[in-house]
């Protein structure tokens, strides 16, 4: 029996990324998988790859920090294929480093927008649903950034810690309706999100210094964040609540001293 047989999910950013592994990995765990996101060509890009590989893929057209928007994919979740179990609210952005002095109010809401209200839209929404029908897991998609500075870019750090608290906020708002609320929090791994970063370090001969800070000496890789999503939407994870998991090759638990010579 497959770990997610059966179970309906919906996720976030699904035309790219993280998003888009998960959406494969949740679909071949055997869920029913409906991927959301701002333009239908990404979409319909991993719709067919989870098409092909044999799994039932769903796409939706919605910015994630719609309510109307998100309350309709839900909707159209439940009335085609009968309910939803597992919402992963992966869909999230960064933005350019600048220095604080030039940062302005327009980018910080910018970076709250796109990371913390779409996961509470997710928690609000998707967790009223499943309250009311037996249950269910919900994943945010937070960040290692969001634990140490120079993660990402400030307003980024901030909006993630943001994510963070949510994420046990919710786990609380829920308790008693057998609704879990998980966060991943991914180290550096490439993505379009980070394609610039990877692009750069390419082109100047760089490469290998990737990820070589962590523990494991590489960056990730989106099945690494696809894997552990799926564990926490499966029953495997089925006492785990209100939890932030760093996925990140160990950098959260270190000081980034490089190799130890004994
Ligand atoms: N790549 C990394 O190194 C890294 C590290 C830590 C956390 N993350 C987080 O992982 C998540 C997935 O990002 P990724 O790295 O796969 O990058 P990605 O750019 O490939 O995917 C992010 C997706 O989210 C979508 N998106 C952003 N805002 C949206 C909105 N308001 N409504 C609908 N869709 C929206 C984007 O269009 C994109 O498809 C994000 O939350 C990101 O912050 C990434």
């Amino acid at each position: 029996m497959k770990r997610l047989q059966g179970r309906r999910a919906i996720i976030t950013g699904g035309g790219s990324g993280m998003g888009r592994a998960s959406a494969l990995r949740f679909a071949e765990e055997g869920a029913i998988v409906m991927v959301v996101g701002r333009r239908e060509a990404p979409l319909e890009e991993t719709a067919a790859e989870v098409r092909a590989a044999g799994g039932t893929c769903l796409t939706h057209v919605a910015d994630a920090g719609d309510e109307a928007g998100i309350q309709g994919a839900i909707d159209r979740m439940v009335a085609e294929h009968g309910g939803l179990e597992v919402f992963f609210a992966n869909a999230g952005n960064t933005d350019s480093v600048k220095p604080f002095a030039e940062q302005t109010v327009a980018q910080w809401e910018g970076m709250f927008r796109d990371n913390v209200i779409t996961a509470f839209v997710a928690c609000k929404l998707a967790g009223s649903y499943m309250a009311a029908n037996g249950g269910g897991s919900i994943i945010l998609n937070s960040s290692t950034g969001s634990l140490r500075a120079r993660g990402g870019t400030e307003a980024y750090g901030a909006a993630k810690a943001g994510v963070n608290h949510l994420t046990m906020t919710a786990a609380c708002a829920f308790a008693g309706t057998n609704v879990r609320v998980n966060a991943i929090l991914p180290g550096l791994t490439e993505t379009g999100l980070t394609k610039p970063m990877f692009d750069w370090a390419r082109a100047n001969g760089k490469e290998d210094r990737m990820g070589k800070l962590t523990p494991m000496q590489r960056p990730g890789y989106v099945e690494d964040m696809a894997g552990v999503a799926a564990f926490l939407a499966s029953d495997d994870a089925a006492y785990m609540d209100g939890q932030l998991l760093p996925v990140d090759g160990g950098i959260s638990a270190t000081h980034p001293a490089g190799k130890f010579v004994y």
